[in-house]
């Protein structure tokens, strides 16, 4: 994809604009402005008081900078399944600079693109799919189990939450075992440009960040296009081969289901663990009842949402939860807020694994771009969890967990336990 020019690296200007667009939602912050705080550290190291600031002030608000904030379980649901919205500007405006860095395929895109590319991508998460990669993920916990609790003292995060679904996601699409410390960098930086690029050097490492992939990608699609295998870069290469999409989509593609499949189910793991060793009676249930491994992964999802947010337009004039919103209107739909409405959940802020409508968590978006790969990480989790329970009962942290400073993706970066006695 050629870099806009508002964009290119090299250019003076681009440090400028992002700097000016960072400084005037800081100061919007300071001021007061709770969308804009969402934006910025402090608050986004612990965004939930916003977001209950925000629910209180209305299901949407308007931020002093022009955007709005979807805050209530009833207007996020709406915003994500309502036909008046997409994820493209409608004609006539264009999405802020910074986050036009790396191009995420059909998660980028409305109908009729968005359709076409989906129903391509749709065979490899089917139910069947689901039975045949369950033995594999167990096989990869079990390993992964074995080497971490050997050594007793282990990173949650370094040695088990990243490891599983970079290994998983890399053999479903066919990606040689390549060095984890490498992807998890690579991951890292495009997860984090979801919250838009923050100076000229970001964006530099952004790029690059894609360009390295792209390499890979493309030796891949080279290599399974002269001998194809079982997996579905292959059965990718065989639409583009019959018609159905270019060699550059699929490039583009690859991109988004690696991206989306290492740098989320990372942190239902991650997060899912903060919460129940945290919450130390809920983590001995698991233990006691490892059948609910499965509850557990969606009370994790709604507590402490991997993804927090993700932003939508207006298509037309329309009204959300009683709330008016023009044409052109930019909405940060607030999936991490959503999920602690009061309004849809009884007692939001406990966290509590027998919880029977955990279920209704926005976590995996709704409507149109409702996530592909939720089959996928449901399963992950609970057999994540599931083997930590019954491998590592007395499992407990050692130290705080390490935050990565981004919002729509909210992760730990380490997480020091030790299996030691309960
Ligand atoms: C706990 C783990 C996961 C969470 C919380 C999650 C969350 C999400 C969310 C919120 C969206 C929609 C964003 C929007 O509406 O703008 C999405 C889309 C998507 N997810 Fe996931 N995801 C997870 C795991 C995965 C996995 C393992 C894959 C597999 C590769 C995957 C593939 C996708 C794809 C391809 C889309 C784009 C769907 C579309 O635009 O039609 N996700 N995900």
């Amino acid at each position: 994809m050629p870099l806009p020019d508002t964009l290119r690296p090299d250019s003076l200007r681009v440090d400028a604009r992002l700097r000016l667009a960072r400084g005037l939602s800081w100061v919007a912050a300071q001021r007061g402005d709770h969308p804009s705080r969402l934006l910025h550290w402090p608050w986004r190291e612990n965004p939930y008081p916003t977001y209950a600031r925000l629910r209180e002030q209305g299901p949407v608000v308007t931020s002093s900078l022009g955007f709005l904030s979807a805050n209530s379980h009833a207007a996020v649901r709406e915003v994500l399944r309502g036909r008046d919205f997409g994820v493209e500007p409608p004609e006539g405006f264009s999405s802020p600079a910074q986050f036009r860095v790396v191009d995420l395929s059909f998660l980028q895109m409305d109908a009729p693109e968005h359709t076409r590319l989906r129903a391509l991508a749709r065979p490899a998460f089917t139910p069947r799919r689901m039975r045949g990669y369950a033995s594999e993920i167990e096989k990869i916990t079990g390993e992964l189990l074995d080497r971490a609790l050997a050594r007793g003292g282990f990173d949650l995060m370094a040695d088990f939450a990243q490891k599983l679904p970079i290994a998983v996601i890399s053999r479903l699409l066919g990606i040689p075992e390549r060095d984890d410390a490498e992807f998890v960098r690579i991951g890292n930086l495009l997860g984090g440009a979801l919250d838009g690029a923050q100076s000229a050097r970001h964006v530099r490492q952004i790029r690059n960040a894609s360009a390295e992939l792209d390499v890979m990608f493309e030796r891949l699609m080279a290599e399974r296009r002269r001998d194809p295998r079982e997996d579905v870069i292959s059965a990718l290469v065989a639409d583009t081969d019959e018609g159905r999409m270019s060699a550059a989509e699929l490039r583009d593609m690859c991109r988004l289901l690696l991206l989306a499949g290492f740098e989320t189910t990372v942190n239902l793991i991650g997060n899912g663990m903060m919460a129940l060793l945290r919450h130390r009676d809920q983590w001995e249930r698991l233990v006691a009842d490892p059948e609910l491994a499965g509850s557990a992964v969606e009370e994790s999802l709604r507590f402490d949402s991997p993804v927090q947010l993700t932003g939508r337009w207006a298509h037309t004039d329309t009204e959300v939860d009683g709330v008016r919103v023009r044409r052109g209107g930019q909405v940060m739909a607030l999936i991490g807020s959503a999920d602690r409405d009061p309004a849809h959940f009884a007692e939001p802020d406990r966290f509590d694994i027998t919880r029977t409508d955990a279920g209704d968590h926005l976590a995996f978006s709704g409507g149109e771009h409702y996530c592909l790969g939720a089959p996928l990480a449901r399963l992950e989790g609970r057999i994540a969890l599931r083997a930590l329970a019954e491998r590592a009962p007395g499992l407990r942290p050692t130290a705080m967990p390490t935050r990565r400073r981004t919002l729509t993706v909210r992760s730990l970066s380490a997480f020091p336990v030790t299996t030691g006695s309960r």
